[in-house]
């Protein structure tokens, strides 16, 4: 048992930056946490200057009078290794470690994460006070969790200095082994860009034309695994002088930057930081995106939220507050999907600094604030759920998401701008969503056999191995579904030779001859047939049968086995196949050759039907989301949030079932037949063992 798993029930809390306060105020602080439920705090953050006052001497005096006030009153620590911002000192004696634009700017001290992520001084300074922190407090009571960082890649992804230069070098040489290899990877032929050796190569730097594409995405990775590298030395520094405490580090939900499939394999939990936007009616679908992600991560082992607005933050161009009650619906929402605590940024709200009108556990006007009663109740609120920590849920169907496939698709000069891996899923993920399937992520490296149906909304590149994977997934009996522009490429980002979808092409039994990107503005009909399906709805019409908009994308295809579903009706593919289903082995693989938007979902629920899959409650009002968490012993936990304006009525009985009885843990009373969700109502139910479905 980890030391983390000692803090019974769910984590709440937040980051708390004593040092932005007078020592009597921590006093206060302490007090109020217990008034309102707080077992974890983040502390240390932003201490570096701090703790290092100067290149020779240490101040940890007041973090442990610190660390022991809050070990008395009951509260663990989630402690900061404090790297993210170095301070004033370290930087002018290394004027070297500030980071450096594509376009050769130096950028400066004064705000936050202002280092090189290949400085050798900036890693040293950080790995010393890394070292300094777990040694002095590896056997502290409070300590219960390490920190590493924050938010890696939030400010700073890139540097283009001489020293990330080198590093780059030397990561191109552990990739290709000789400049021969990456001459024939990098495709260096074209316009005479061949190197005679690795010290002839720079970084990606503003040029005046476009840049090899290769370059680019080794460049990607590159910039990935170098803030790794930094993250792996903290890591190693802490598993070797504070082994038993678990770390982790706050990940940026879906990120570009950073291969997270990778990252995770660092982090001994998993946490996330998510801002939803209150101003966006639809931000949850989103939240509830990522937080299926972060699940994923670590094969659904439970995750943290580690950060979130108590209401508004400070840094959109217009700050719009969470209106009552839906901080405690989006705060449920993660638990919904499988973490075990919320915490916030931040515990007190700043008066000085860029965050002051950031929103705070405590606000500014103290604890007459609304936001404080707010946080009181959640807190209460938690403790009454505290039995869901542990329990896990598993996705019905799966999504595949690669970081190599997703940089090498925004790369330019493609046949459409306008292909954008998170525009293309979300779509996807968006109708799955609305029919109350559950999905897991998978790495493209994973075995998709546990699950019956895996979506593929786009795989621009597509290596060998994953292809092969993806065939004989299909050949055993799973469904593929696969959005268009995919199996292009090879992981060089070298056209696949005899047609697009390249290695899927048999799967697939279709040959695209020719990418038919639809111009901005205009939109192309597709008209998906009647095709009867098992998921032909009880009024005796036809989930088929339905015209499309097509927008951005479409694809000249011919089919190669595969049989039409869908075609275009108009414009100059007019005719022609647009969606397919090929069956292959004892399997079907489906494949969608055009960018379907918000009308893909009547696409999905072909596939879905043929899986048999149907919502993890039938019947659910439009807006009301429910998902299922089971505990080792069979208890299933129903999550039912309403994220709609209006009150909703659940049934709780699937038509020829008995009623889900069971408690609701919020109010402590048992339910009936059906429950009424006030808006932005949500209701957390028990369902014992017994009544759970296999
Ligand atoms: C996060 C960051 C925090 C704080 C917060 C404000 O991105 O990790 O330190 O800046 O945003 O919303
Ligand atoms: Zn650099």
């Amino acid at each position: 048992m980890d030391r983390l798993t000692r803090v019974p029930g769910l984590l709440y809390g937040g980051d708390w930056n004593p040092e932005q306060w007078p020592e009597q105020v921590w006093a206060e602080d302490v007090k109020l946490m217990a008034e309102a439920g707080v077992n974890l705090v983040t502390v240390g953050v932003f201490s570096w200057a701090r703790l290092q006052p100067d290149a020779y001497s240490w101040d940890f005096g007041w973090l442990d009078r610190l660390l022991d006030l809050v070990h008395r009153h009951g509260v663990a620590v989630d402690l900061a290794t404090a790297t993210a911002s170095p301070p004033a000192w370290l930087v002018r004696a290394h004027p070297e470690l500030l980071p450096v634009t594509a376009d050769g700017i130096r950028l400066e001290f004064g705000s936050r994460q202002h280092y090189c992520p290949s400085s050798p001084a900036y890693r040293e300074a950080a790995v010393r006070l890394t070292r300094a922190l777990a040694e002095r407090y590896r056997h502290h009571p409070a300590l219960a969790l390490w920190h590493i960082h924050n938010e890696y890649g939030d400010h700073v992804q890139e540097c283009f200095c001489p020293a990330s230069a080198a590093d780059f070098r030397r990561w191109l040489r552990e990739r290709h082994g000789t400049v021969d290899e990456l001459n024939r990877s990098w495709g260096t032929a074209f316009w005479s860009q061949h190197y005679n050796s690795f010290e002839q190569i720079e970084p990606p730097r503003t040029a005046p034309g476009p840049v090899n594409p290769t370059q680019l995405l080794d460049w990607r990775r590159f910039c990935s695994d170098a803030l790794l590298a930094l993250h792996r030395a903290e890591k190693a520094v802490l598993d070797e002088v504070s082994p038993g405490v678990p770390v982790t580090t706050n990940f940026m939900s879906m990120l570009k930057a950073l291969d997270y499939w990778e990252w995770s394999r660092h982090e001994d939990l998993v946490s996330d930081d998510a801002y939803p936007d209150p101003a966006d009616p639809r931000a949850h679908v989103n939240a509830a995106m990522n937080y299926d992600l972060m699940r994923s991560l670590k094969g659904g082992r439970p995750w943290l939220l580690m950060e979130q607005a108590p209401s508004a933050v400070s840094w959109r161009p217009v700050n719009v507050p969470k209106p009552p009650d839906l901080h405690r619906l989006w705060s449920l929402q993660a638990l919904a999907r499988g973490a075990d605590g919320v915490l916030h940024f931040q515990w007190r709200a700043s008066v000085a600094g860029a965050e002051k009108f950031h929103s705070a556990m405590l606000p500014h006007r103290g604890t007459a604030a609304r936001g404080w009663r707010q946080t009181v109740r959640l807190g209460a609120e938690l403790r009454r759920l505290g039995e869901i920590a542990g329990s896990r849920l598993r996705g019905q169907a799966a999504v595949l998401l690669d970081w190599d496939s997703w940089w090498a698709l925004e790369l330019d000069d493609h046949p459409s701008g306008r292909m954008r891996w998170l525009d293309l899923l979300r779509p996807w993920y968006a109708a799955l969503h609305a029919r109350g399937i559950t999905v897991d992520f998978l790495p493209p490296s994973a075995e998709p056999d546990g699950y019956p149906l895996l979506f593929a909304p786009n795989l621009y590149l597509l290596d060998t191995a994953t292809a092969e994977r993806l065939t004989r997934y299909v050949r055993g009996g799973g469904r593929l579904v696969c959005g268009p522009f995919s199996g292009i490429a090879d992981r060089h980002d070298h056209i696949h030779p005899g047609g697009h979808p390249g290695p899927l092409r048999e799967p697939l039994g279709i040959v695209v001859d020719e990418h038919w990107p639809i111009p901005d503005g205009t939109t192309t009909a597709v008209r998906l047939d009647g095709t009867k399906t098992e998921s032909t709805e009880p009024d005796g019409t036809e989930p088929g049968g339905t015209e499309l908009r097509a927008e951005h994308w479409s694809e000249w295809i011919e089919t190669e086995g595969a049989e039409t579903l869908a075609r275009y009706t108009s414009g100059p593919l007019t005719g022609l196949p647009a969606v397919t289903r090929h069956r292959y082995g004892a399997g079907s693989a489906w494949y969608l050759s055009c960018h379907l938007g918000a009308d893909v979902g009547p696409v999905l629920d072909l596939p879905l039907a043929e899986a048999g899959l149907n919502a993890e409650l039938p019947g659910l009002p439009p807006g009301v989301e429910a998902t299922r968490r089971h505990a080792a012993d069979g208890t299933g936990y129903l999550f039912l949030l309403n994220h709609g304006p209006e009150e909703r009525q659940v049934p709780l009985r699937t038509p020829g079932t008995d009623p889900l009885t069971g408690t609701d843990l919020l109010t402590g009373t048992p339910t009936g037949d059906t429950l009424t969700l006030a808006p932005l109502g949500a209701a957390v139910i028990r369902l014992p063992a017994a009544q759970e479905r296999a």
